[in-house]
């Protein structure tokens, strides 16, 4: 029997973190064993009890609250072998850039150093274009993370340009697939 993936999801605080619920789905159709952290501004978008109920595991929404006395950010990352960040805010891509650990998400992505991160960006197109914002993300790279870059359209501001999360299923494939 092949064993199941395991795979995170980060959600942070984008207005898409709603589209990380059919991520978490999609993964949990292609039999993978998924976990969810959310970071403090994701809670003000979206419930953990849905990622709970789709992930049908404990949904992580700070560093603090552990049930045992081990580091929860060191035993999920020994049985993970994926990161997938999204939405992935300005923010957070900023603190990975200067390796900020400032909360569970940013803790647990350090924790997964030498294993496959991927980032699904998803801002305001103006955000986007910001030479910080692309500056932080060309870092990333280098650090041999995964951009998968968002779609152009119109975002949910009512701007338009590019900023979308990428497609959900697109996102799965990728993660699935490499
Ligand atoms: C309604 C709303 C929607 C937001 N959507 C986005 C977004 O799509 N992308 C982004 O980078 N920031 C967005 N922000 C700003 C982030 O929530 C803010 O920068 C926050 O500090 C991100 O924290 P986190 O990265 O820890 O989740 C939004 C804020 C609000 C109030």
């Amino acid at each position: 029997m092949t064993k199941k993936k395991c795979i995170v999801i980060g959600v942070t605080g984008s207005i898409a973190a709603y589209k990380a619920a059919e991520i978490c789905s999609l993964l949990k159709k292609n039999d993978c064993n998924v976990h969810v952290i959310m970071t403090e501004s994701a809670l003000k978008l979206i419930t953990p009890q849905t990622f709970f109920t789709i992930s049908q595991n404990k949904v992580t929404t700070s560093l603090w609250n552990v049930e045992t006395w081990e580091p929860e950010h060191i035993t999920l990352a020994e049985r993970a072998d994926a990161l997938v960040i999204a939405p992935a805010t300005a923010n957070i891509i900023g603190k990975l850039a200067h390796g900020i650990a400032d909360d569970a998400l940013s803790t647990f992505a350090l924790t997964m150093h030498g294993k496959e991160i991927y980032i699904a960006p998803a801002m305001n197109p103006r955000m986007w274009e910001n030479p910080i914002v692309q500056n932080n993300l060309n870092t990333l790279i280098q650090y041999g993370y995964k951009v998968i870059n968002p779609a152009k359209g119109v975002v949910a501001c009512g701007d338009f340009g590019t900023g979308k999360l990428a497609n959900p299923q697109d996102i799965v494939s990728k993660i699935l697939n490499t």
